[in-house]
């Protein structure tokens, strides 16, 4: 009979991706902590990403830090990735997270209209998004110029290149769950009657320039993952594409343009993509595109969650019915290639090295006062 080590094996094989080999499948998920006063990652943080890479996680994808346009940023405490002192925290990450046997990218983010006036670095500064916002008479979130979108693509150009410049093994564009990139996918949030909106082939204009402008800055060999979702913060049911053709000609082009490896999001990686097909969205997505694909969503937990703000509130009507087993056998079938980890990584940094080594017993369960205070 196999042991569960072995059980678990088709999981800890290693993975190379351009100039990046993975020792594990095992992804760390993107997680905004808020803990970075100033936007300055400090040591506590390094100390965080630290733990998860010597208990044994293939590779960190850091929360989402912004990139250096005025309206990138939505929220206190969220990293920045530019300027001196920022890329210096960041740096001393990446030594430490190298250091424990890891491999690590930047989550590159801009939160377009999701961002208010008052919120840092510079509180006058208004949202930047697809369209106009005008709340109570006044302008909240401006309509992005086609300058405006130059500008933010060379911005997370320069970020993509500085990630490469500090020892970054990859970076991921954040381009999911209801952000600026993201905004400009949906036609809902994007009703634009010029070039960048209306029809889908628009719609896709301006994260194709982004994607372009990074691989030009980072060269053909280093890693860039694309983040993208189903569901939105704001709507759980809000969906990019109706249908697996509409997904195709949203990700080929990307792919097309220089993304290695698709990120699906989705909250429990087990439901289908579509209707009418068993297939998950990381399936899907790897079938359209012929790229390998990190999967994820509710893996190790007891409880699904619902957000809000990626609230602390537990979905008392689901139960995750991952188990690893089940997992190994999926990756073993190459349903994913990766799978992304979140909660269960906050509860328990070991989750990694205790799955490899069959030790399921000794897992700690999420618990949602982890989200408190985001421990190590
Ligand atoms: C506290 C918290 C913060 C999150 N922050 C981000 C983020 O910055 N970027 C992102 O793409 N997803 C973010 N997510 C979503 C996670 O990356 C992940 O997709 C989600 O938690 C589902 O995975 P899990 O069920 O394994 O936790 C966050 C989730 C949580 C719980």
């Amino acid at each position: 009979m196999l042991s569960k080590q072995n059980l678990s094996a088709p999981l800890f094989e290693t993975f190379t991706l351009g100039n990046m080999t993975l020792s594990n499948r095992i992804v760390m998920a993107p997680m905004t902590r808020n803990q970075s006063p100033g936007g300055v990652p400090t040591e506590d943080v390094a100390a965080y990403y630290k733990s998860r890479a010597v208990g044994g996680v293939g590779l960190i994808i850091t929360e989402g830090t912004y990139i250096d346009h005025l309206g990138a940023n939505g929220y206190p405490g969220v990293p920045a990735f530019y300027g001196e002192q920022a890329l210096a925290g960041w740096k001393r990450v990446v030594e430490e997270v190298h250091a424990a046997g890891g491999k690590i990218a930047p989550q590159l983010w801009h939160v377009g209209r999701e961002r208010r006036p008052g919120v840092e670095p510079d509180t006058s500064v208004p949202g930047f998004g697809p369209m106009s916002i005008v709340e109570d008479g006044v302008e909240v979130v401006r309509a992005m110029s086609e300058d405006d979108m130059h500008e933010v693509a060379a911005s997370f150009a320069r970020a993509a290149s500085d990630a490469k410049r500090i020892g970054f093994d990859g970076i991921e564009l954040h381009g999911a769950h209801g952000y600026l990139i993201d905004q400009f996918l949906w036609a809902e949030s994007n009703q634009r009657t010029d070039t960048f909106g209306g029809s889908a082939e628009n719609r896709l204009r301006f994260p194709r320039m982004i994607v372009s402008a990074v691989r030009e800055a980072v060269g053909p060999e280093f890693p860039i993952m694309f983040r993208f979702s189903q569901w939105k913060l704001s709507d759980y049911d809000a969906m990019i594409a109706e249908t697996p053709d509409a997904l195709g000609e949203i990700l080929k082009p990307l792919a097309d343009d220089g993304v290695d490896i698709f990120h699906a999001s989705t909250r429990r990686v087990w439901e289908p993509g579509f209707e009418g097909s068993d297939k998950t969205l990381a399936t899907w997505t790897r079938e359209l595109t012929g790229k390998p694909v990190i999967a994820v969503g509710s893996v190790g937990l007891d409880k699904t969650f619902r957000t809000g703000h990626f609230t602390r509130t537990e979905d008392p009507t689901s139960k995750s019915r991952v188990n690893v087993e089940e997992l190994a056998m999926w990756r073993a079938r190459d349903d994913f290639d990766l799978i992304a980890i979140g909660r269960a990584l906050l509860s328990d940094p070991q989750w990694a090295n205790k799955v490899r080594d069959g030790r399921l017993d000794e897992l700690s369960d999420f618990d949602s006062s982890a989200l408190d205070i985001l421990v190590r």
